[in-house]
């Protein structure tokens, strides 16, 4: 277990010191609380949560308000690892000023200590001037799932000369831009080594090989709570949903049989001085 909250410096020195970085999505007070104890590095509260805990098709439709509400959840039930808040569609793509804005409540009202947006050069500027109103970057690149109408599906990423050629120019223009560090999701391992390789700032990695500086993956994916496809790129270190609807099968037999509750769950008094019950006053 942590000791003292994992600050941004903290995790640019990981690329020197080679400790890989672990991060791990959240978007809830519980979940939080159950990643707290842990060494986790960084929690994110991305905007898959439109997807995990919204039930949205796709991410397209997290609105800056419900990721405010969901990181400041989060915020309440954290207090080691670097909580960083994921810019939803169409919150940093208007304009840079609104970008900043809203950048700026994701720290001012919701408690995160950065923030993280999807795009390679063409987000650099944005990335900038949020840098440049003191607040630390992730960027995020290669699959972007904004993007998702644009790649026509969740593809992976840079598997041409000239893909990878602009995402190992996109990972520099975000370094340049003052990035704090990059996500590197769904391209070949040895692109994100190479990138990795290239950049002074950390990068994490998400379908992206084992050769980023630290890994990063949905919580539900992990903990099994997803239902349908899952991802190549994911592993599932247990099955909580399978165990969870178990759980609850177990609790309706029970109940239908009159077993739960038993006399330990149920309270009792003794009732020896009470009156005995005659006539109308027994109630
Ligand atoms: O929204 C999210 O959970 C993410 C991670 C998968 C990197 O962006």
């Amino acid at each position: 277990m942590k000791t003292k909250p994992v600050t941004v410096p903290e995790i640019l020195g990981r690329k020197a010191s080679g400790k890989k970085i672990t991060a791990l999505t959240a978007c809830d007070y519980a979940f939080a609380r159950l990643l707290d104890p842990t060494a986790v590095d960084i929690v994110l509260v991305g905007d898959s949560l439109g997807m995990v805990a919204l039930g949205y098709e796709n991410t397209l439709p997290v609105t800056m308000d419900e990721m405010i509400a969901h990181t400041r959840a989060v915020r309440r039930g954290l207090h080691q690892a670097l909580l960083v808040g994921d810019m939803p569609f169409m919150s940093y793509q208007v304009s840079v000023e609104e970008a900043v804005k809203n950048a700026g409540r994701f720290i001012q009202e919701a408690g995160a200590a950065a923030v993280k947006l999807e795009g390679g050069q063409r987000a650099a500027e944005t990335v900038a001037a949020i840098v440049g109103a003191g607040i630390p970057v992730m960027g995020h690149i290669g699959l972007t799932p904004q993007s998702v109408h644009q790649f026509g599906g969740y593809r992976v990423q840079g598997k041409t000369f000239l893909d990878a050629r602009q995402i190992r120019q996109d990972a520099r223009h975000l370094e340049k831009a003052g990035a704090f560090a990059l996500v590197l999701e769904g391209i070949p391992a040895d692109l994100a080594g190479e990138i990795t390789a290239d950049v002074k700032i950390p990068t994490i990695g998400i379908g992206a090989g084992p050769l980023c500086d630290g890994q990063i993956l949905v919580l539900h994916d992990l903990l099994g709570l997803t239902d349908g496809f899952t991802p190549k790129f994911v592993k599932r270190y247990a099955e909580l949903g399978a165990l969870a609807r178990e759980a609850v099968e177990h609790y309706i037999e029970e109940v239908q049989a009159g077993s739960f509750p038993a006399r330990e769950h149920s309270y009792q008094v003794a009732r020896e001085d009470w009156p005995a019950k005659t006539g109308k006053n027994c109630g």
